[in-house]
């Protein structure tokens, strides 16, 4: 065979080479298809054990139970009862360990989030009770008057 048909044909088979060096180094060895989906199938087996290991950064009002009985019993039997503790207060992951106490956020922002009133109301967001932040006692943080823990119930 004549040179200029050779030499591409061994840069292709180089390369060749080179692309499977480079698989068999980086591509984990479980990776392939784990499993009969097809969509889901094509993975690193050892990724569903990574992730079941990732801790969960929010626990819940159950784990508040215990500790902070009183706050809970309370937020239970308001009308903030589906809202979680960790929506205002930041997830408890290694709470009270580390850290020893969640953040506690007195801002205005805190309730505009979801009780700024919405002028084209079109979603269930805009059925919540809201208020206009301008109008509506500017300047004072909201928790002085209204209780984060029970809203509807006079702060004394
Ligand atoms: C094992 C007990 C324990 C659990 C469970 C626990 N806490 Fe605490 N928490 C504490 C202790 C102890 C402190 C620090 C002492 C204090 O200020 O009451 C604290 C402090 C806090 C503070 C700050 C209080 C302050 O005055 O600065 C907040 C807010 C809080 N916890 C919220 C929560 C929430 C929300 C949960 C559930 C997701 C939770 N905690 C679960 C024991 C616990
Ligand atoms: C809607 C937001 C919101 C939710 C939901 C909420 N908190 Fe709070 N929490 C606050 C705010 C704001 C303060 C500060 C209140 C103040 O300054 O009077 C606070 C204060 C606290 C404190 C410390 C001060 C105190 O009053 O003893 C603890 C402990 C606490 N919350 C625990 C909880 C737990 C437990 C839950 C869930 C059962 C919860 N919170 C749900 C907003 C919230
Ligand atoms: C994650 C969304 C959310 C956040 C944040 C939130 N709320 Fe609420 N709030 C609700 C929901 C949901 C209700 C119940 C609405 C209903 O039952 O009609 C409610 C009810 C209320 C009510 C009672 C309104 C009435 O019907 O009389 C008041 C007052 C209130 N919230 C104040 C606050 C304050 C103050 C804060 C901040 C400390 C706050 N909310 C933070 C969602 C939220
Ligand atoms: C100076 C006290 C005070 C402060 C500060 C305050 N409120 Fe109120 N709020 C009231 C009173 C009193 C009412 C009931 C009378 C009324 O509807 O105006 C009320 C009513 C509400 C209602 C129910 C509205 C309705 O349509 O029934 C919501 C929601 C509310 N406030 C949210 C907030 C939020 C969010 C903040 C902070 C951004 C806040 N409030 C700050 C005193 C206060």
């Amino acid at each position: 065979m004549k040179n200029h048909v050779l030499r591409p044909l061994w840069l292709v088979l180089a390369a060749i080479a080179l692309l499977l060096a480079v698989r068999y180094l980086v591509v984990p060895s479980d990776f392939g298809v784990n499993g009969r989906s097809f969509t889901y199938g094509f993975h690193r087996l050892s990724n569903v054990a990574d992730w079941q290991k990732f801790p969960d950064k929010y626990l819940g009002k159950e784990y508040c139970q215990d500790c902070h009985e009183e706050k809970v019993t309370e937020n239970g039997s308001s009308k903030h009862r589906n809202i979680q503790c960790e929506n205002c207060h930041g997830p408890a992951y290694g709470h009270p360990d580390n850290p020893e106490k969640l953040p506690i956020d007195r801002s205005r922002e805190l309730c505009l989030r979801c009780h700024s009133q919405l002028p084209y109301p079109g979603s269930q967001r805009g059925q919540l009770k809201g208020i206009d932040p301008e109008r509506h006692n500017p300047g004072q943080p909201c928790a002085e008057c209204h209780n984060p823990h029970h809203p509807d119930q006079e702060v004394g």
